[in-house]
């Protein structure tokens, strides 16, 4: 090993850019970024070959003048920390590295007037050798250019990618920081054509929001998502959480921002994950766009080198605000399934009518009176009236005659069943098809939480008791958690090598398959491993019970039934789609119904 030296400040910078600039995205994340703290109004983006040839970006913003330029490309100048408060940080930036480092691993050029002053200077950095400023031709505002990136770091070329995908990093980073900031014009080019254009938001702050929020995650977004506004010790939640059946197979449409700066942190998304966990599958994800406001000393916003993640001083309190406010706002939006499932099932049985992205693509965009439409079917209703005088189902005989103004409830009146699977009802504007399974199994899982909430879930001893072989290792699994079990209404205990027997089971689960039950739980429970709470492990089991609790598709169902089961739907919070996120049923107005058939 050699001497002890310090390394000479072109490889200093070149370290930092490995953590700064790990793509041409990151590079126009920075740049972006500093256009912004700028004041700009309007900044425009160009990426030529994907960004490795040239990335251009200009603003009209503040400027900097020869002097400002020499300083700000050399490492830790910033005029972002005039009172050196590390803690009270108002701007994106506070590092001073983002310039010196693209400047060390590309060939970096500075164009820029500050606003009033007569001329523009320019100024290249080449590898880390910085020239000298030269009089140029430039509005008021700043260019910052940046060609063959990571010329002078060949082994970080090596690893770029096509053209196509650091054009769509680029355009992820530029919507989000556009949602943090509406008022600012945005605009994305691969120099031949614009790939993005998000204008000028202003007016009233929460409808420019809106505006650009629905741009970026689409016109359908809004019809589908729930508004919070929710503030818990210092800490304020606002922004939109989309309805679960509006879900997507991956976490990219989960915008997330802290005191205006977009964050991809770990800690918000497993808060999120955590509010739609008993909606959603764990292979579906939510569409959330969440603005979280606090006091910057509760926040420390230096611990990322992208500062894609923050540290929270009360995370307790950060996460408790989210998933209480998200779980809030989707119980109160009950039996709401998203309108593009509607959208998709008019696609499916119009065939011709509609283009085939309708039929399998769940983010499918419904025409504005379609949405309208779905509106309207899914509109608040009185739960009061809508409970009133209807109970569990009971095993009531089939032929009765329908409730006497049923079809004003807004899942109507039960006409009819279809392969003893799907319930048909009849409603003032159309009709809805009710996924019985579905739809019973949200309701026995709510009736669980109620119950466990209320301090125990009744229990019903078996009248025989039920022996359940399972293998060694997996019915020691289950005597380990029998506790949590039993809060839950089911009895297990030991039962000799490799088995347990099930004396109790919750009553609300009538006489189901408790063979089937005693199973699943222990396969779930080997899936789980260790490092869920007690709250997850419990509301899993009521997921896995409420299943194996529910009335199977295949049973025939009388009208009552089916009746009282609609009604239980109105009255049930997330009754809109089943555990995993399906929705539990559709709905069609006779406006939809009418355009299938070409009468509208
Ligand atoms: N587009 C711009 N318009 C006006 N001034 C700019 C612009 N870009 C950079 N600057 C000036 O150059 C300085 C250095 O920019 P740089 O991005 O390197 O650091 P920073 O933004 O201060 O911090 P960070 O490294 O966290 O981004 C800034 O503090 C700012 O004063
Ligand atoms: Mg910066």
């Amino acid at each position: 090993m050699s001497a002890v030296r310090l390394l000479p400040p072109t490889l200093v910078n070149q370290i930092a850019a490995g953590e700064v600039v790990e793509r041409p995205a990151s590079a126009v994340k920075e740049l972006v970024e500093n256009a912004i703290d700028a004041g700009a109004s309007r900044i425009d983006v160009v990426m030529i070959e994907g960004g490795q040839a040239l990335i251009s970006v200009s603003d009209d913003g503040g400027g900097m003048t020869a002097d400002e330029m020499v300083l700000a490309v050399e490492r830790h100048a910033t005029s972002k920390l005039p009172d050196d408060d590390l803690v009270r940080i108002r701007f994106l930036g506070f590092r001073g590295e983002a310039l010196p480092s693209i400047g060390s691993v590309a060939r970096l050029c500075l164009t820029s007037r500050p606003r009033g002053a007569e001329s523009a200077w320019s100024l290249t950095v080449e590898g880390g050798v910085k020239g000298l400023p030269m009089p140029a031709a430039h509005p008021a505002g700043t260019r910052v250019e940046v060609r063959d990136l990571f010329y002078a770091t060949p082994a970080r070329l090596k690893f770029l990618k096509a053209a196509r995908t650091e054009l769509s990093h680029a355009t992820d980073v530029i919507e989000r920081l556009g949602m943090a900031h509406p008022a600012i014009a945005f605009s994305l080019s691969d120099g031949t054509r614009k790939l993005l254009e998000l204008p000028a938001r202003r007016g009233e702050p929460a409808a420019a929001l809106l505006a650009r929020v629905a741009q970026v995650i689409g016109r359908d977004f809004e019809a589908n998502a729930l508004a919070l506004d929710a503030e818990r010790d210092g800490v304020r939640l606002g922004g939109w959480a989309g309805l679960p059946t509006y879900n997507r197979a991956g976490a990219v449409a989960q915008y997330l921002f802290v005191n205006g700066r977009p964050v991809k942190d770990r800690l918000v998304i497993g808060a999120v994950r955590g509010a739609y966990q008993d909606v959603l599958s764990r292979d579906r994800h939510p569409v959330v766009a969440l603005f979280l406001d606090l006091d910057p000393e509760q926040v420390d916003v230096n611990v990322h080198p992208a500062k894609a993640e923050v540290r929270f001083r009360d995370s307790g309190n950060v996460r408790g605000l989210i998933v209480g406010a998200i779980r809030h706002a989707l119980a109160g939006a009950g039996h709401r399934a998203s309108t593009t499932v509607s959208s998709a099932t008019i696609g499916a049985l119009g065939g011709g009518a509609f283009p085939p992205s309708h039929v399998h693509h769940a983010a499918a965009r419904p025409s504005l009176p379609l949405i309208r439409a779905g509106m309207a079917a899914q509109a608040p209703f009185d739960l009061a009236e809508a409970v009133a005088g209807f109970d569990l189902p009971p095993a009531a005989p089939a032929a009765e005659p329908a409730e006497p103004g049923a079809e004003d409830y807004p899942l109507g009146a039960a006409r009819a069943q279809l392969h003893d699977t799907y319930i048909v009802a009849q409603t003032a504007t159309g009709l809805v098809i009710v996924d019985q399974h579905a739809a019973h199994e949200r309701l026995v899982l709510e009736r669980l939480k109620q119950a466990l909430a209320e301090g125990g879930v009744r229990r019903q001893g078996l009248l025989l008791p039920e022996v359940v072989d399972l293998g060694e290792a997996a019915a020691a699994r289950l005597a380990e958690h029998a506790p949590d079990l039993a809060a839950l209404g089911l009895v297990v205990e030991p039962f000799g090598a490799g088995a347990v027997v099930v004396r109790e089971v919750p009553a609300l689960l009538g006489d189901s398959d408790v063979q089937g039950l005693v199973r699943d739980l222990a396969d779930e429970l080997a899936e789980w491993g260790q490092g869920h709470s007690l709250q997850e492990r419990l509301s899993r089991v009521c997921a896995t019970m409420a299943c194996h609790g529910s009335v199977r598709a295949g049973r025939r169902l009388g009208q009552a039934e089916m009746n009282a089961l609609l009604r239980q739907m109105e009255a049930t919070p997330l009754s809109g789609q089943c555990n995993h996120g399906r929705p539990t049923h559709v709905t069609l107005s006779l406006a939809d119904i009418e355009k299938l058939f070409g009468r509208r």
